[in-house]
């Protein structure tokens, strides 16, 4: 079997893949993670006994470190996930985005090609280095304009994006400069199990559970295109087997939704699932100043995945966001390790001024 090393699989998406790669003997797993407030080693927990699964605490920006692991279990692939993630986070402090994500993948391309170089003729060519980016580098669209295609020029608007584009671009440069065989997917927004509570779709489960106020930024009308997490998992593994080298998909779940709407359906399914004696949950709903720069609408067009290589998302929303809830109710000891801590600091950091504007 083929030994694949994930970076950043303790977080949301990487761990999704690990799961699924394991469940269907994909291959075996070194998992480099550097464990920030994002991870919960509690997702990948019932991994620990699993012999083709090995876990390594560190940063992708740490070339001593990842010289060594290379040396050490020889990897196949190299399946980058780790990264800063969060629009918000980059927005009040933008210096761990250009850390992690820029000078972190650049010096993960660096030793990916020390130790592709070294390899016989045969590993060389099978060799693999995919880049899980997002479509938010392709900037906001209109509300008539056509989605992202592979070919959309690149104008990311949030630091998030910006940090996210300069990585691209390296990994593109890396492929046409050194002939690395790289790989980029660009996806749009994710839910599903697993997901850190600083996201739209969490964040709103939890609130609504704990009887909070849902924040919605600006006049909730802004579009985001969702994909449940496991038809991305699905759709990653298809490009790395099948994918020729030096192209770049992207991919999306064909389901663009208007926040408020997310929202009102989370809503209606708590009202099922979790109903309040004395309320409906969508009377939590509380209108808060906007993200600065917020993008208006993400759309992909996933055409070239699609025809290429054969890949349809397989869930639609309304049962993903069903799983997706259940998840969360069933799994209370994994969402109070998450909200502990620093957790409650980050909602105060980001909201707090937000509901005080509003008010005053
Ligand atoms: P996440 O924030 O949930 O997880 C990121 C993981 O990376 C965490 O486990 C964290 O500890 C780890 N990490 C951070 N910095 C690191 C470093 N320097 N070295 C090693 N590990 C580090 O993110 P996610 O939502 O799972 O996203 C994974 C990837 O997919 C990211 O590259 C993101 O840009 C991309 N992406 C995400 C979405 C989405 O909707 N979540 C959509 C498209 C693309
Ligand atoms: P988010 O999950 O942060 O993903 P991204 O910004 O990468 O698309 O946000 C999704 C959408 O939801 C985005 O338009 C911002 C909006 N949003 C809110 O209205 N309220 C919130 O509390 C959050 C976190 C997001």
């Amino acid at each position: 079997m083929q030994t694949f090393l994930v970076t950043g699989g303790v977080g949301f998406i990487g761990s999704n893949f690990i799961l699924k790669a394991r469940q269907e003997q994909w291959a075996n797993i070194i998992n480099l993670d550097k464990l920030t407030y994002a991870s919960n080693p509690q997702t990948v927990a019932q991994l620990q006994d699993d012999s083709g699964y090995h876990f390594v605490r560190g940063d992708i920006g740490d070339i001593q470190l990842l010289h060594h692991v290379l040396e050490q279990y020889q990897p196949d692939a190299i399946i980058n996930f780790a990264a800063e993630s969060h629009v918000d986070r980059s927005i009040l402090s933008p210096q761990d985005f250009i850390q992690t994500n820029v000078v972190g993948t650049f010096q993960l391309l660096e030793a990916s090609r020390a130790y592709w170089e070294k390899l016989s003729p045969q590993k060389r060519e099978q060799f693999r280095f995919l880049h899980v980016s997002t479509d938010e580098v392709y900037g906001s669209l209109g509300s008539t304009d056509p989605a992202f295609r592979e070919d959309t020029p690149y104008a990311p608007n949030s630091p998030y994006a910006a940090s996210k584009a300069g990585s691209d671009h390296l990994v593109r440069a890396y492929f046409h400069t050194y002939g690395l065989p790289t790989l980029i997917t660009n996806c749009s927004n994710n839910y599903g199990p697993r997901q850190f509570p600083e996201k739209l779709i969490p964040l709103m489960i939890l609130h609504a559970l704990n009887g909070k106020s849902l924040p919605i930024y600006g006049d909730g009308q802004n579009i985001r295109d969702w994909l449940y997490v496991v038809d991305h998992c699905e759709a990653l593994y298809i490009v790395l087997k099948h994918s020729r080298i030096g192209e770049t998909y992207n991919i999306g779940g064909n389901n663009e939704q208007k926040n408020l709407t997310v929202v009102e359906k989370i809503c209606a399914i708590l009202d099922e699932l979790a109903p309040k004696p004395d309320f409906r949950h969508s009377s939590l709903i509380t209108y808060v100043k906007d993200r600065p720069g917020h993008d208006r609408r993400y759309a992909i067009d996933c055409s070239k995945i699609s025809s290429e290589l054969g890949w349809q998302p397989k869930e639609n929303f309304e049962s993903g966001l069903l799983k997706t809830i259940h998840w969360y109710l069933s799994n209370p000891t994994w969402v109070e390790q998450v909200q502990s801590g620093a957790y409650a600091q980050w909602i105060m950091h980001n909201y707090g001024d937000r509901e005080a504007v509003l008010s005053n």
